[in-house]
Parts: structure tokens; sequence; C-alpha cells
């Protein structure tokens, strides 16, 4: 049947008792759950490897949420010739109907919603927010594309065709191939599932390499999609270490095409890899990369200053500023700076830390690396400006971070152009707002940004000039919703994909044009 208009999932008010208890439950309920070993899923076969990717809780490091299995080359070969056999059958099942499976899966995905947002707070160290978000993006996402399926498989409806007499010409999207798909862990659900079955209901069978800190999420979904009569060997599961059979199956040729999600520096290698011809292959690869940020707050003098300092704290803050979306730099022109700066001190002195479990505002960074290594730029914070808030460790048996502020930092320093990824904040002075907005475009990056201002011709002329692929005004800068507001970003950013909306799925397909005389 026609769908419905797509409408964006609800959030979850969870200052209602209702909503409040039905979390706990769902909480309880998959810490019941913990421990479990998960299986490859290769074709029709589920695979126990002896090696396994070890899965805590970044929260209470002693809480193991699973033990994934994890696949060696000698599994992704298999796992390869799986997705290329079922390429041949999968192709053919009907858009609508390889439709069907997203809206199935959606729908279930809806039922058990707070269940799927436990596994993220206690793998991932969302906060019950952050992780009813990331589910309703999910079910988004497969609710989206299912619809794009459907419109892009009507006959020259995408791109209508110039008529001429005697012929009949047609416009089709067709499937491209056998693609891997590497998602990153910060929106270990929605981005798994929004890349995955963009790629699968476009006709495409895929090799699913999950990040490898939040594999039990991934198999969670892999799991429904089974639940939903998803064939097998559509989606092959197949967790492992990103260098090693990442670095393999981006140059094998039968890949057909690589959908990327994470870091500059995955994300290049891969495109370079990509890009050289191995033997007995036919094709050149596509490669869809959608990777870091650097993103950032303008605010002028004729500002609100109070949204204005509330959107640099949710924006540099939200799930501990570990979103590529994340607002790490503030730039403030002189004359409010130093308001803003205070609202901005104020408003982060009063987040609390603690256990994602119960609900603190702030929990912890993903792993010992990321740990390690924002710790490591607080310190050349440090030596880049004033330290006005936070700093260090936090209490916790876990990896928790202060919410820590860089004042007056130099626009060339290097925690001003490099991606933490962590509770970090850069806040800089402008002289006035032509200024900051130069300030804001003097990064390698181009993902999201904010202009907070009153003034109608300077919100014009920053609509130009600010060069991001998701701008916003008078608003933060996280927090993008599918359909609404299409996702991705410029220069080393990425390909600006646009996640979320109608051009995406050509990405995943093939235009074939038929002309017939009549
Ligand atoms: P990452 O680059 O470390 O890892 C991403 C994935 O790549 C993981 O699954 C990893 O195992 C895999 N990988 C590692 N080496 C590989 C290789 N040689 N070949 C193939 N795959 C390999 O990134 P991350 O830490 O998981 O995620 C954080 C990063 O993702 C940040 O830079 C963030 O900005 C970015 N991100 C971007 C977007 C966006 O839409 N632009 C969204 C979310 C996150
Ligand atoms: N889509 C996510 C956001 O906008 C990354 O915050």
């Amino acid at each position: 049947g026609t769908a419905a208009a797509f409408v964006n999932e609800p959030f979850t008010d969870f200052s209602q008792e209702e909503n409040k208890s039905a979390m706990k439950a769902a909480l309880n309920k998959v810490k019941q759950q913990l421990g479990r070993e998960y299986p490859l899923h290769i074709g029709s076969d589920r695979v126990m490897t002896e090696a396994k990717e070890r899965s805590i809780n970044p929260g209470k490091v002693s809480e193991v949420i699973g033990l994934v299995s994890k696949a060696s080359i000698n599994e992704a070969d298999r796992a390869m010739a799986a997705a290329l056999q079922t390429f041949d059958t999968w192709k053919k099942v009907p858009p609508t109907e390889r439709a069907e499976y997203l809206f199935k899966a959606a729908e279930l995905m809806r039922q058990r919603k707070h269940e799927f947002s436990a596994w993220m707070v206690l793998e991932a160290g969302k906060n019950w927010a952050e992780a009813d978000a990331d589910t309703a993006e999910a079910i988004d996402f497969m609710e989206f594309y299912a619809r794009e399926m459907v419109r892009l498989s009507a006959i020259n409806i995408h791109q209508p065709l110039t008529k001429i007499n005697g012929e009949v010409n047609r416009l089709t999207y067709i499937p491209l191939g056998v693609g891997v798909v590497i998602p990153p862990w910060n929106f270990p659900l929605a981005i798994c599932v929004g890349m995955t079955t963009a790629a699968v209901v476009s006709g495409n069978t895929v090799l699913l390499k999950p990040a490898s800190t939040t594999p039990v999420i991934a198999a969670k979904f892999v799991e429904l999609m089974q639940e939903v009569g998803l064939p097998q060997g559509v989606i092959n599961f197949i967790p492992g270490n990103g260098s090693e059979i990442g670095d393999y199956l981006t140059s094998h040729p039968k890949v057909r095409f690589i959908s990327f999600t994470g870091s500059k520096e995955v994300g290049l290698r891969i495109n370079k890899r990509a890009a050289e011809t191995a033997d007995g292959q036919i094709w050149i690869k596509r490669v869809v990369a959608e990777m870091g940020g650097k993103d950032g707050i303008v605010v002028d003098e004729t500002a609100d200053l109070d949204q204005a300092a509330a959107a640099i704290v949710a924006s540099a803050f939200g799930f501990q500023g570990q979103k590529c979306s994340a607002g790490s730099r503030a730039i403030i022109v002189e004359d409010v700076y130093d308001t803003v700066l205070d609202n901005v001190l104020e408003l982060t002195s009063k987040l609390k830390s603690g256990l994602p479990e119960e609900n603190f505002a702030v929990g912890p960074v993903i792993d010992q690396k990321s740990y390690d290594k924002i710790l490591e730029y607080m310190e050349i914070g440090k030596n880049e400006g004033y330290l006005v808030a936070g700093g260090s460790k936090a209490e916790g048996n876990g990896y928790y971070l202060q919410p820590t502020i860089i004042a007056d930092v130099y626009p060339k320093a290097r925690i001003m152009q490099e991606e933490i990824f962590g509770p970090v904040l850069a806040v800089a002075k402008a002289k006035d707002w032509k200024e900051a907005i130069e300030i804001f475009n003097d990064t390698e990056f181009g993902l999201t940004g904010s202009f907070f201002s009153k003034n109608e011709a300077r919100i014009s002329e920053a609509l130009q000039e600010m060069h991001c692929g998701n701008l916003y005004i008078n608003r933060k800068c996280t927090g993008a919703l599918v359909g609404v507001h299409p996702f991705g970003g410029f220069n080393m950013s990425g390909t600006d994909s646009k996640a979320g909306g109608h051009d995406y799925l050509l990405l995943f397909t093939q235009a074939k044009l038929t002309s017939r005389k009549i």
C-alpha cells in the first residue's frame, strides 16, 4: 500500500512518570541480557569465533555489555562471497517489497524503543534523552529511506525526461552491487541503521563492520532485520579490526562501494585505498565518506545572549561533545564577550556528571584511548588560552571528564583547529561579526555552524558566507532531524552525502536510461 507522508518520530518526555518507569524497566530488562555472546552473520550461517570484541560500559568499566565474534580476513572473504551471491537475487526483488522490510523493522523498533535506547545508555554512555534521540533517528531513517526507494522507483518521477515522438524513454535507478558499510560508535544505532538500510533498500547487499566499541547495539539491529525476514546474505555482519579487515575490504576488487562515517584520518585512508584498481576490478569504487568537524557558534552583539549561551553549552557538551556536529568553538564579538562567557560558565557549572543509567546530564567518554587523547588536549588548551572551567578527570568508575572551557583562544590554536571529540569548548573573541565569521571559516572542516544575531542584513550575509553543510540561525548546531535537516559536510568533513535527504539514495544506485522505438 501507499505509506502516509513521513513524519519524525517524537522524542520521549522523561519528566512524565510513566515514561520514566518505562525506561527504568527497559534498563532492567537489558541488564538481564548483559555479557552474552554474539555471532557473525555470514549468509545464513551464524559463526561464533574464538576471538571476541569485549564491549564494556564506559560509565562502569567492570560491566561487560557483550562479547561479539570477530571476523578475520578469512571470515570477511566468506561474507564477501555470500553478499555477491545474494546480490543476484536481492537486486531483482521489487523496490516496494524491499521497502516493506524497513517499514516493518521501524515498527518493531518503535514498539521496543526504550530497550534499544537502554542498550545505548549502557554500551555508549548516553543519557536517556540522547539515547532516545538516537533510537528515534534510527526509526526515522528506515521510514524515510523506505519511502524514498518507493519514490525513486516510480518511472520518470525523480527526473522527468523530455518527450520526443517515436520513442518511450525511461530512467530507472538500479543498485550498484556489494558495499562495505563502516559506521562510527557515536550514533551507534542511528548512523549504523541509516547507512545500512539506505544501501540495502536500494537493492545492494552489504558487509556491515560496526564500530569496535559499540558492536552489541549493532548486533541488536541485525537481529531485528532477521526478525522481519530480510533474506539471509543481504546484511552480512562482520565486526572486526578496522585496520585489518577494513583495509582488506576497501581494496577488494569485488567491492562496488564503501559507505563510511568516522574520522578524517580513516576516511582519507579509505578514499586513497579505494582509488587504486585491484586485479580483476572492473569499476571505479564509489566512496561515500562523512568525517569529522570543528563546528562552532558565532554570536554578535545584537543576539539574544541567554539563548546563545544555552545553545553553546548544549552544542559543546551534549553527549560529552562526542558528536561530529558538536559546537566545540564559540566565537563571540568583544562587546558581549564577557556577558556570554559568564552565562556559559554558569550553565556549565550546573551540569551534573555521573552514571548514564541514572540519567546524569554528563556521562563518560567512550574509551581509554579517547579519554587519554582528550586529557592531552585539555593540557594543550591550558597553554593556548585561559582555563575557566573543568580541565581534568571527573569522579566515577569510568571515563569521566569535566566539561572544560578554555577562553581567549587564538584562532590558529590547535584547540580551535583540531577535532577533539570530547567535552572541550574553545572560546575566541572577535572584534566584530565579520571577523567572527572569518574565524569560523578558518578551519579545514565544514560540517555544522550557528549564527546568533537579530540583524537581518547580517543574517543574510552569514547565510552566504559561513561555509558549512548544516548552517543554523539562532539555534544550536547539533540535533539535525531526518527529512528536515539533511546532513553532511564540506571540505574535510566529507562528501556532503546529505543523509536523511532526498539525494541520499542516489549515492547507492546508478541510473539506467532505456529508450525504445515505437
Ligand atoms: P573512526 O574513524 O576511528 O572509526 C570509524 C569506523 O572505521 C570504525 O568502524 C572503525 O573500526 C573503522 N576503521 C578504522 N580503521 C579502518 C580502516 N583502515 N579501514 C576501514 N575501516 C576502518 O571514527 P570513530 O571514532 O568511530 O567516530 C568518531 C568520528 O566520526 C569523529 O571524527 C566524528 O566527527 C565522525 N563522525 C562524523 C559524522 C558525519 O556525519 N560527518 C557522524 C558521526 C561521526
Ligand atoms: N545528526 C547529528 C546532529 O546533527 C550528528 O547532531
